[in-house]
């Protein structure tokens, strides 16, 4: 199957937005894999900084993501990680990850190669991809493209939520601030800029429901004629 003809949602949009929510979802329902892209940038992060490489050394960087050895697998919560054979599902959301990704989302040969690694995903399954640039560099011809979005407030709820069920207690407006921060550098990055490409529908989640927003993008998917997966995708999807 080709990248540019194969059965791809492609979904976009900033952080706390509810894109792995929704999309996982939309992913079981369509019996798609779901490709959740930023756990591939936080895993080349955290490997960089598991080998103390110099945040200055982007040969270094650009080495470690060519080199690593990621797998993704179906989970009940979302994808789990795998990199160099060491689940890292949760040591890839800490906040000393999140906050040093930039020093590698930034890095076009980064990029250049993660992106190779999710289109060569896309040939092999029907694939719910989710991440910054979707729409826009890695599948500009998907047949359905979301840009999903909520209000700052929102997204900053959201998040503080997710991490107090994860028993972790967060300043509101220091975490707003730290979205705030993370979609700046995302849209005014040069390299694969936060965008929703032209031909995607904006969807404003911010006072819908989980549901609402799966059932729009499923109703998106069916107008695009989007096809079925027979039997639901849930075996295990390697990126290498
Ligand atoms: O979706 P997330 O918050 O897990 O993504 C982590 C970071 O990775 C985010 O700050 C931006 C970056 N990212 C990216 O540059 N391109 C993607 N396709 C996905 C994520």
């Amino acid at each position: 199957m080709d990248v540019e003809t194969s059965d791809i949602v492609a979904i976009d949009g900033p952080a706390g937005a509810g894109k792995s929510t929704v999309a996982r979802i939309v992913a079981q329902r369509l019996g798609y894999a779901y490709l959740d892209t930023g756990a591939m940038y936080r895993a080349v992060t955290l490997r960089v900084m598991k080998k103390g490489i110099d945040w200055n050394n982007r040969q270094a960087i650009v080495d470690c993501a060519r080199t690593m050895d990621l797998r993704l697998e179906p989970g009940e919560k979302g994808m789990r990680v795998w990199l160099d054979g060491e689940d890292v599902t949760e040591a890839i959301r800490t906040p000393d990850v999140t906050k040093n990704i930039y020093r590698v989302d930034e890095i076009p040969e980064v990029r250049a190669h993660l992106v190779e690694l999710q289109r060569d995903f896309g040939k092999r399954y029907p694939t719910v991809a989710e991440g910054r640039d979707m729409g826009t560099i890695v599948f500009p011809r998907a047949k359905c493209k979301i840009f999903l979005d909520a209000s700052l407030d929102e997204r900053t709820k959201r998040r503080a939520k997710e991490l107090a069920a994860k028993g972790v207690e967060v300043d509101f407006k220091q975490l707003r601030k730290e979205i705030q921060e993370r979609d700046e550098k995302n849209r005014n990055r040069a390299a694969s800029p936060l965008k929703p490409a032209e031909d995607a529908v904006y969807l404003d989640s911010s006072s819908l429901t989980v549901d609402e927003v799966v059932s729009s993008i499923l109703a998106l998917a069916r107008k695009a004629g989007l096809s079925i997966a027979h039997p639901p995708s849930n075996t295990s999807h390697s990126v290498m």
